[in-house]
């Protein structure tokens, strides 16, 4: 690659329509690449060892070296993220990258995995879209200690233009959805900076590994089968798991249907189950989302992603809310120049 060939990735955040908390137990998730994104333009110069990282939203630019042991203990600590990459990734060559992006960060839009997705394609990547996930998704727990699923990271580097995706997070099957005319996605911010959010989430995750060590995977299990857990915590954490996975199928199938209603009222079932058996919602969000599920024209709405503060997605009619980023399915990664290499992944 000549110093002066610029290769350019850009890489999309995403919403979850449906399904949380289910992709590292195995189950299934519905969520949807947006328009908003990463961008990142690398000069590689083959004589360099070292990276050099500026960012449009960060002051300080990260200088690395192209061999990272540590990620997590990388300053400043927006570079742990490139890090993680490129711990996973490790690109032959040194150079300058440039990054930007259209996201907010860190508001559960998966500004982090666009940031992955993007980098790991302009640092050279070459691999099929559930590859490259899976690479992100090390470097995500690499960077941030979180054991985070594949959700975000596979719906960034595989989003499909018009359509929302069925992810079987088991077999990493993913199927094409669309939606129905005369809806829209909007995501909301609480306005609350998530909090706890590491901790949580792992304590989390270690409740469904505990539940599915008594009861088998949460993702063959049924109501029955966990309502058989003596733990009543254990007990809640796999309800919602068994009775989320079964939400995704509905809320795909109403999609199918065109039935919006049926769809909104399976996202106020699911933020309940997020809010009072996976305890992973606040006051805060609760709030908005029962401000936002009482304005007209609005289906249903339930928080998105992780949890503990971040952004409310809702479904409405068009025009129905002022607030928020209203949020169009688009597609995945992509990747341009560096000497042919590159062109849209699948
Ligand atoms: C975060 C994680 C995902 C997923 C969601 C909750 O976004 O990165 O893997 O577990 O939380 O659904």
């Amino acid at each position: 690659v000549a110093p002066s060939s610029e290769v350019v990735a850009f890489a999309p955040g995403r919403v979850n329509l449906i399904g949380d908390h289910t992709d590292y137990t195995g189950g299934l998730v519905l969520p949807m690449a947006v328009q908003l994104g990463t961008t990142v333009r690398f000069r590689p110069d083959p004589a360099a060892r070292r990276i050099r990282f500026v960012s449009d939203s960060e002051l300080e630019p990260a200088d690395l070296p192209l061999v990272v042991s540590q990620p997590q203990s990388v300053t400043p600590g927006w570079a742990r993220y490139v890090a993680g990459v490129m711990a996973e990734v490790g690109p032959p060559a040194g150079g300058k990258a440039r990054i930007s992006t259209t996201l907010p960060i860190g508001s559960g839009l998966s500004s982090s995995a666009a940031l992955e997705v993007g980098v790991a394609l302009a640092l050279g990547f070459s691999g099929s879209a559930v590859e490259l996930a899976m690479a992100c998704q090390q470097a995500e727990q690499k960077a941030s200690g979180v054991p985070c699923g594949v959700m975000d990271q596979l719906t960034s580097a595989g989003g499909v233009e018009g359509r929302a995706l069925l992810i079987d997070c088991r077999s990493l099957d993913v199927e094409a959805v669309a939606l129905p005319p005369e809806c829209e996605i909007v995501a909301v911010h609480s306005g609350q900076a998530r909090q706890l959010a590491g901790s949580e989430y792992a304590a989390r995750r270690r409740d469904c590994e505990r539940a599915a060590a008594l009861v088998g995977h949460l993702a063959d299990a049924s109501v029955a089968d966990v309502t058989r857990l003596r733990d009543p915590r254990l007990r809640r954490r796999a309800r919602h798991v068994v009775t989320e996975n079964q939400r995704v199928r509905d809320f795909a199938a109403s999609l199918h249907a065109g039935d919006v209603a049926a769809a909104g009222e399976i996202m106020r079932a699911s933020h309940a189950s997020l809010r009072d058996d996976f305890e992973v919602s606040t006051p805060v969000l609760d709030a908005l989302v029962d401000d936002v599920s009482s304005r007209p024209g609005v289906y249903g709405a339930r928080l998105t992603g992780a949890g503990f503060g971040g952004c409310a997605v809702a479904l409405t009619a068009p025009g129905a809310l002022e607030v928020g980023w209203k949020l169009v399915p688009s597609r995945g990664a992509w990747v341009r120049g560096g000497g042919g290499r590159g062109g849209p992944i699948s």
